[in-house]
């Protein structure tokens, strides 16, 4: 049973929140994925555009072809731009799938061009990050898989629009066991007048 959006401050869902790469094979209730997606919408939007869209994938073999395919993109990019460097090698791993096994995967995008269209997809995605957090639900954002996302023929079939862009791709669900938050440094601040 997911625990209710309200049972968290703010403070405790900024400072808890972390990236969950571990998750129970239970999937997420359809209630429990609207109201994270009704506190994504709730983010601000440059000049009320409300650009996002979303794109819900919790079909395994979906998700598995998906993370193929982005790990043959990283994988090419890798060996052809970074071709001594070492961290992206997981990439070329069979086991490895880029979405930890997840079994939603959220993805946010716009139907509208643009820096501000970009920044409220953003937002948006803090939002739900920060709702899914309070109701105890994990999430990753999954920056990796966003060239496959944007290929045409991998919009085609996920039925994403051709002039839609994938922004934000994030994985939702029941973490398998407790992450703690990691550091951070401190605010720099570079002007104060
Ligand atoms: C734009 C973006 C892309 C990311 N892409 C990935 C990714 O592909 N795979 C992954 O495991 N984590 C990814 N992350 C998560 C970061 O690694 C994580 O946020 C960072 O290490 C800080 O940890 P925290 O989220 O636990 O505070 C991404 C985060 C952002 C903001």
């Amino acid at each position: 049973m997911t625990e209710s959006i309200d049972t968290m401050t703010v403070r405790d869902a900024i400072y808890g929140r972390c990236s969950v790469r571990a998750y129970a094979p239970e999937q997420i209730d359809h209630l429990t994925l609207s109201t994270v997606l009704a506190a994504a919408v709730r983010a601000p939007t440059a000049m009320h555009g409300e650009p996002w869209q979303f794109v819900i994938i919790q079909d395994a073999d979906v998700l598995k072809r998906l993370s193929d395919r982005a790990k043959e993109l990283i994988s090419a990019d890798a060996a052809r731009l970074h071709p001594h460097r070492g961290g992206l090698d997981i990439f070329s791993q069979t086991g490895f799938n880029v979405f930890y096994d997840a079994r939603t995967l959220v993805i946010i995008c716009t139907k509208i061009a643009g820096h501000f269209a970009l920044a409220d997809c953003w937002l948006a995605a803090q939002n739900l990050m920060l709702a899914a957090h309070a109701m105890g639900l994990g999430t990753c954002v999954i920056g990796s898989a966003a060239l496959a996302l944007n290929l045409p023929d991998v919009k085609l079939e996920l039925g994403i629009p051709p002039e839609t862009t994938a922004v934000a791709p994030i994985i939702v669900g029941k973490p398998r066991s407790q992450t703690l938050p990691s550091a951070r440094n401190e605010p720099i601040i570079v002007a104060w007048r």
